[in-house]
């Protein structure tokens, strides 16, 4: 049930069943030559409309734009500060919150978002553990990259091999032909060669530098709608099963 599209009667039903909410969160950002900038955003949405779907849960608004600041040489990029994503995300769990939500699983598309959003659990427990907490209920966060769910990755080796790379992958890609395919864009692309200094990097500039299409050792011509398709369903079964057990936790 998407938050968006149920009434303030409906919410206040729902919560006598469950305090749990699913929280989508991505970014908007280059994702290569045929890459959707939308694509983390996007890929988080439709994932955790269907793990929300199975297990029953509630599911907020996407968190659209992330923390990309190394993406922002490309053109179309958009980033929020680590410290503005970080009251964005205590600000979501503390609207929600004073209604009664407890358990916020956020799930995630996108790898540049992890350390900013562990930040923001880290204020909101500040936030309870400096001042008590009042009549504020318990709140608990969580946080899973779809990508990296054990089944999902497993499934993505088994059609993309090394050729999944690390930014602009097949398999992200994938999922939002599957999702968006009125949107699909096709492009003979060679695979860039792995950079010299590995694929560590600081800002926009030196990204681009190291990674000039923007891509990080992966081929997205290899993404099929159908390949969108199996990778959705399996992240949001996993992440459905394992949202049941962050409840009763
Ligand atoms: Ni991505």
């Amino acid at each position: 049930m998407l938050l968006h599209l149920m009434t303030w009667r409906e919410v206040e039903t729902c919560l006598k069943a469950s305090t749990g909410i699913m929280m989508p969160i991505g970014s908007t950002e280059q994702h290569g030559p045929t890459g959707l900038i939308g694509t983390d955003a996007i890929c988080a949405e439709a994932i955790a409309t269907a793990a929300g779907e199975i297990a029953g849960a509630v599911v907020g608004p996407t968190i659209g734009v992330g923390m990309a600041q190394h993406h922002m040489a490309f053109t179309g990029s958009m980033t929020l500060r680590p410290s503005t994503l970080v009251s964005v995300i205590s600000d979501y769990v503390d609207s929600l919150a004073r209604h009664g939500f407890e358990r916020f699983y956020f799930i995630n598309g996108h790898g540049g978002n992890v350390s900013t959003v562990r930040t923001a659990f880290q204020e909101v427990y500040a936030q309870t553990s400096i001042d008590g907490g009042g009549d504020r209920p318990r709140v608990r966060c969580a946080l899973r990259n779809w990508y990296q769910q054990p089944r999902v990755q497993a499934l993505a080796r088994n059609f993309y091999g090394d050729k999944e790379g690390y930014h602009a992958t097949p398999s992200e890609i994938a999922v939002t032909q599957y999702v968006r395919p009125d949107a699909i864009k096709v492009a003979e692309l060679p695979r860039p060669p792995p950079p010299a200094g590995g694929f560590s990097f600081t800002d926009a500039e030196d990204y681009r530098r190291r990674f000039p299409d923007g891509r990080m050792a992966s081929d997205p011509s290899l993404a099929t709608p159908e390949h969108g398709r199996e990778l959705l369903e399996l992240a949001a079964e996993d992440l459905a099963a394992d949202y049941r057990e962050f409840l009763r936790d």
